[in-house]
């Protein structure tokens, strides 16, 4: 095959993640990049040395050359820039949350099955040196059976504000944006079981906070205010095999200071995965910790950006069953819907 020709929809902060990924690999080539903000696509192309740049997704995907794209715009995007890539014959990698809710995200997949196209979701944290390790721990059976599970990705002071913090553009707050990361790699590591009760709470007593001084916080491209999304949720999960997650996010909340984390328990071992990799058992009549010794940036941000990417080229060119399919974006927007809906009812949701 001859370089896989790439383009990119929504050229603002993590386009340039994307970037990091293809910029490495020689059987590749971005040729085309679109955003409804001129100077930003005009500026990107210029970063990136891209030939064509484009205000409409839809002009962009009448190149016939383009093989894929990565959809890295706003979560009301996701949906219709993926069905109408996949519609035009493109492979996609789309962002996390795959779409808005479950219904889009079901359409998504009928399209991409439709044209026999692949639509990769963005779980990159998949892609990090702990989960791959622990993955294949669990599939050696060192957990055995795991019953239980808590996680949780929480801001002190955190709300980007802009899109994100507009449910019409981003579908919810810290649930949709942090949570979905955090619910798909308990469900990815043990096994992609399926849920199927959630009850939840979410809480909007806290606003965005904009007054606070003394910190650095994170802005998002088109920064506003406005804001009509929860800023805490917590949530108990129950899955198919029994297994119940705890799981908790907020983007502001009183809290001492920011924290992610995640938490594993089967009846042969426990384990943290987050904030570092812990393994918890007893052996030979003595509880024993241990501690697997990882590259330092073998998580990090860049380096799961980079693997992901490495990765759906190599689904495109060297036909590799994709890790990410987005089934998986679909059934963590049931999860997601199921969360929403239990906090508004106030009562268990079966899924
Ligand atoms: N995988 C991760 O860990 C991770 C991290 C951050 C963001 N994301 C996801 O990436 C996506 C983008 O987030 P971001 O932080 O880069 O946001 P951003 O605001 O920095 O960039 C989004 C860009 O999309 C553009 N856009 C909006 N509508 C468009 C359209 N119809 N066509 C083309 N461009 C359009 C905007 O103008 C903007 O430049 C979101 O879905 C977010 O959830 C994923």
């Amino acid at each position: 095959m001859d370089k896989v020709k790439i383009g990119v929809i929504g050229t603002g902060s993590i386009s340039n993640l994307h970037m990091a990924g293809y910029n490495r690999l020689e059987n590749v080539e971005v040729i085309a990049a679109c955003d409804i903000n001129e100077e930003r696509v005009r500026k990107f192309a210029e970063t990136y040395h891209i030939a064509n740049t484009f205000t409409d997704y839809n002009e962009m995907l009448k190149m016939e050359e383009l093989d894929a794209v990565s959809v890295t715009a706003w979560n009301n995007v996701h949906a219709p820039a993926s069905i109408a890539a996949l519609n035009a014959g493109k492979h996609v990698l789309c962002e996390k949350p795959l779409a808005l809710n479950a219904d889009e995200a079901l359409g998504m997949v009928e399209t991409s099955k439709k044209n026999g196209k692949i639509l990769m979701v963005g779980f990159c944290r998949r892609f990090g040196e702990n989960a791959v390790s622990l993955k294949e721990m669990i599939a050696k059976g060192d957990l055995g059976q795991i019953y239980y599970a808590k996680t949780g990705c929480l801001r002190r002071c955190g709300n980007p504000g802009g899109w994100f913090s507009d449910r019409s553009k981003s579908g919810g707050g810290p649930v949709i944006d942090l949570g979905v990361h955090m619910i798909d790699l308990v469900r990815y590591l043990s096994g992609k079981p399926r849920a199927v009760s959630v009850m939840a709470s979410t809480f909007d007593h806290m606003g965005m906070r904009t007054e606070v001084k003394g910190i650095t916080k994170y802005n998002s491209a088109d920064y506003s205010e406005y804001n009509d999304v929860e800023d805490c949720a917590t949530a108990l999960i129950r899955f198919e095999n029994g297994m119940t997650l705890f799981f908790e996010t907020s983007w502001v909340q009183n809290i001492k200071e920011d924290s992610l984390y995640l938490e594993l328990f089967g009846d042969k071992a426990g384990v943290t995965m987050e904030p570092e990799f812990e393994i918890y058992e007893s052996k030979y009549n003595y509880l024993r910790n241990t501690k697997p010794v990882l590259n330092a940036e073998g998580s990090g941000f860049e380096h799961n950006f980079i693997e992901e990417i490495k990765h759906f080229i190599n689904c495109i060119a060297d036909g590799a069953i994709c890790l990410n399919p987005a089934e998986d974006g679909l059934e963590l927007m049931r999860i997601i819907d199921a969360i929403y809906q239990s906090a508004k009812t106030g009562h268990e949701v079966l899924i």
